[in-house]
Formats: C-alpha cells, structure tokens, sequence
C-alpha cells in the first residue's frame, strides 16, 4: 500500500496536475488531503473539482477552505490573501461551498494516523509548526504514531522519542516506540525557496516517508493569476518558492 499525502494545493492546478501525474508514476494505492484547496491562485473551481472526483478517504479543511466558504471578515490575512479569498468566494459554486465548508479539521485513519491542517493542539487556531518546540506542544495530543500536517507550505518532519528533534528531509524512516509529525509542504504555493510542487508518500509496510518534488507549468499558472486581475505578489512568489 502507498499512500499519498497532499495539501496546500492553493488553487494551482497545473501544480495539482503534475504531482497527480507522478503519483501514477510511483504507484500510489490511496490519497489523502491535507487541506487548504483553494486561496492564493486562480483555480479554485477545478481544484475543488478535480479533488472531489477523487473520492479521497479523508480531505481536511484549511484556513483558507473555512475563509473561503464563509463570509467572515478574514481576520489574521494579509491584504493579498485577503484578495483572493474575496475572489474565490466569487468564483467557487454553491454546492463546492457547502462541501468546503462540511470538511473536517482534523482526522484519525485507523488507529496509526492523525491528518491535521495546522496544528494538534488547536487546530482552529490555525497555528504554524517551525519548530521543535511547537512541534512538541502538537506531540502532546498526538494519540497515533504518524501526524501529516501542512500550513507553513515547508516540508519539516519532527520525530519524538524523548525528545523532539527535527528539521527538512527527503526520506524517514519509521521506527517503533517513536512518535512523528510531518509536514508534506505544499503543492500549490512552496515557501522553503524551491518552487517545485510538494508532497509525500507513505508506506505502511516499508514504514517509510517519502519527499517528493516536482516540476510544473509556473509560467501558466502565473498567467491565469495575472489575467484573474488577483495581486502581483501572488504570481511573482511562485517562480522563486517563496
Ligand atoms: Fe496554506
């Protein structure tokens, strides 16, 4: 069995496409979502489309799913978000609304796997995980072995065994008695100064995780950015992975 973990796909569905497209390449079984669908990008309406003819077993909400399918006034966004979050709200349908809105925030798979957007300890504060320490605090109310997260868009992976120690990685090897939060980065908005798409696979009976990044069409989704009139920071930030 492989399973794929994605989120932060962020509207991008060039980006979406090309990691779906590697993800046949490498066999994966079963896919699962992280969160955060929409926002930031110009293709909410297919993203959510393309998810949901998936029919994945678990799709968590992120921050900008809730902003999305609600009519809140966007509190802790930044003018650009914001933006985008006004645009998509335009944009998305009725019906995709309502099934963003209905989507849990957090998520066990069987008794060894959490699937969380931001953070454990209060996933609707919609805090960021940078470090051990914060980390640590998710770890505390982590009752499965394996946590899959996003939010921050850079992939880290903090492993507790005593401690909790952590930082970027390609490869983790999954070891009895330990405890793991990983972040899978993101597929539509990378922020660790690579641009190239973002996930991860996992293998429950190798026990492995796997970081995976690849390339996609930035030229054409920054195109659709610019022509959906959304904020310049928007496009310009995809080409550097920022
Ligand atoms: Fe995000």
């Amino acid at each position: 069995m492989k399973y794929a973990i994605l989120g932060d796909i962020h509207a991008n569905l060039e980006a979406l496409q090309a990691v779906l497209r590697k993800c046949q390449e490498l066999g994966v079984d079963k896919y699962l979502c992280i969160g955060d669908l929409v926002g930031y990008n110009a293709s909410p309406r297919e993203c959510v489309e393309l998810v949901r003819s998936m029919n994945l077993e678990v799709v968590i909400k992120g921050n900008h799913d809730e902003q999305a399918s609600g009519s809140t006034r966007l509190a802790g966004f930044n003018p650009q978000a914001a933006m985008a979050i006004e645009w998509t709200r335009q944009q998305i349908s009725d019906d995709q609304r309502a099934w963003l809105n209905a989507l849990p925030m957090l998520k066990n798979l069987g008794a060894k796997m959490t699937l969380v957007h931001a953070t454990l300890d209060m996933p609707e504060k919609w805090g960021y995980i940078f470090d051990p320490l914060t980390a640590a605090a998710s770890l505390h109310y982590q009752f499965t072995q394996l946590c899959f997260f996003g939010h921050t868009h850079v992939p880290l992976a903090f492993d507790k065994f005593g401690d909790v120690k952590g930082g970027p990685f390609d490869e983790v090897r999954i070891q009895a008695g330990h405890k793991y939060m990983i972040n899978c980065g993101s597929v539509g908005q990378p922020r660790d100064g690579d641009p190239r798409a973002s996930f991860i696979t996992y293998s429950p009976e190798e026990m492995l995780v796997n970081l995976h990044r690849v390339e996609y069409d930035i030229a054409a989704t920054q195109q659709k950015i610019r022509q959906a009139g959304l904020p310049e920071r928007l496009w310009q930030r995809l080409a550097t992975g920022r």
